[in-house]
């Protein structure tokens, strides 16, 4: 008889949520630690939002959340993020590279320094990243049970943001690299997945939802089909299905999370 627990088990695993101090990477970090995963490494910049997270989360669960300090839209933030992982882990089950940065604004208004700055944090470091923490992600991987790379890309790779120009490229462009990375790391026994949200609540949404009494929201609430702003539930779900023996099957796969945003934009 199928275990549906054993199935979204994530029981001892080791996990990294880069951005996991706020928003879509804490709810992941959360979820993971629900499933059983023994340790969380969350990164971010800001260290007393990293720390009361990584508290938080350690009070809740049986597992352990650990923060991370660093900026990672450097390649030194890279180099710091993977020695500190090297001294304390042998193996990396999962990374989840969440870390990112809206915006870039118009084409007419845009600077060279915006558009590398989005760049560098939202499409060139998760690749960077990745490559970093290989071995770690390999050391313990077998195909019935491979290590998981988990990239976060957005609605805006589906439509056309003008007002966001940069970011929906950025986007985009790990979606492309997606199926790339995927076949790159599949003799390594590892999955290579991205889940593409539409609107959830975190710092970065928070002045569109800030007010839900304002008219432009309950107009966005109107025109999304599920009525709705994504939240904890939604995302925590599918990254523990995808980094649980219930998501083994898929890999160059991007899930759109979006409650059918990018069918009527
Ligand atoms: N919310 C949405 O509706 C939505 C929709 C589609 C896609 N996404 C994507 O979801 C991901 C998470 O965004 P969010 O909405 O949850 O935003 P958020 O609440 O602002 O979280 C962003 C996280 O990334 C960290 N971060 C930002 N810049 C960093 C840097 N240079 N180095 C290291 N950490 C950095 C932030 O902490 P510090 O600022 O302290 O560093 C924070 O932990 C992003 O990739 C975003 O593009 C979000």
């Amino acid at each position: 008889m199928l275990n549906i627990e054993d199935l979204y088990s994530m029981k001892g695993k080791v996990c990294v949520v880069t951005g996991g101090s706020t928003g879509l990477g804490s709810y992941m970090a959360e979820g993971f630690l629900a499933a059983g995963a023994a340790r969380v490494y969350i990164t971010a910049r800001t260290e007393a939002t990293l720390q009361a997270k990584a508290n938080e989360l350690s009070q809740r669960s049986a597992g352990e959340c650990i923060a991370i300090v660093g900026d990672l839209a450097t390649s030194t933030g890279i180099r710091e993020l993977s020695a500190t992982l090297h001294e304390s882990e042998d193996h990396l089950d999962v990374l989840v590279n969440n870390a990112g940065l809206g915006g870039g604004g118009y084409f007419e208004d845009m600077a060279k320094e915006d558009w590398d700055e989005i760049m560098d944090l939202n499409l060139t470091t998760p690749l960077f990243l990745t490559q970093a923490l290989l071995d770690l992600l390999k050391n313990n991987a077998t195909h019935e049970d491979p290590a998981r790379v988990i990239f976060i890309s957005s609605v805006a790779a589906s439509e056309v943001f003008t007002h966001v120009m940069a970011y929906s490229t950025s986007k985009k462009g790990l979606e492309h690299l997606t199926p790339q990375l995927a076949l790159a790391l599949c003799d390594d026994n590892i999955l290579v997945n991205t889940i593409a949200p539409g609107r959830f609540y975190s710092e970065m949404t928070k002045g569109a939802w800030i007010d839900p009494e304002a008219e432009k929201f309950k107009q966005e609430i109107r025109r999304i089909p599920a009525h709705r702003y994504g939240g904890l539930e939604d995302m925590a779900g599918v990254a523990v299905m995808l980094c649980s023996r219930a998501g083994t099957y898929f890999t160059g796969e991007v899930l759109n999370l979006d409650g059918g945003h990018r069918l009527r934009h």
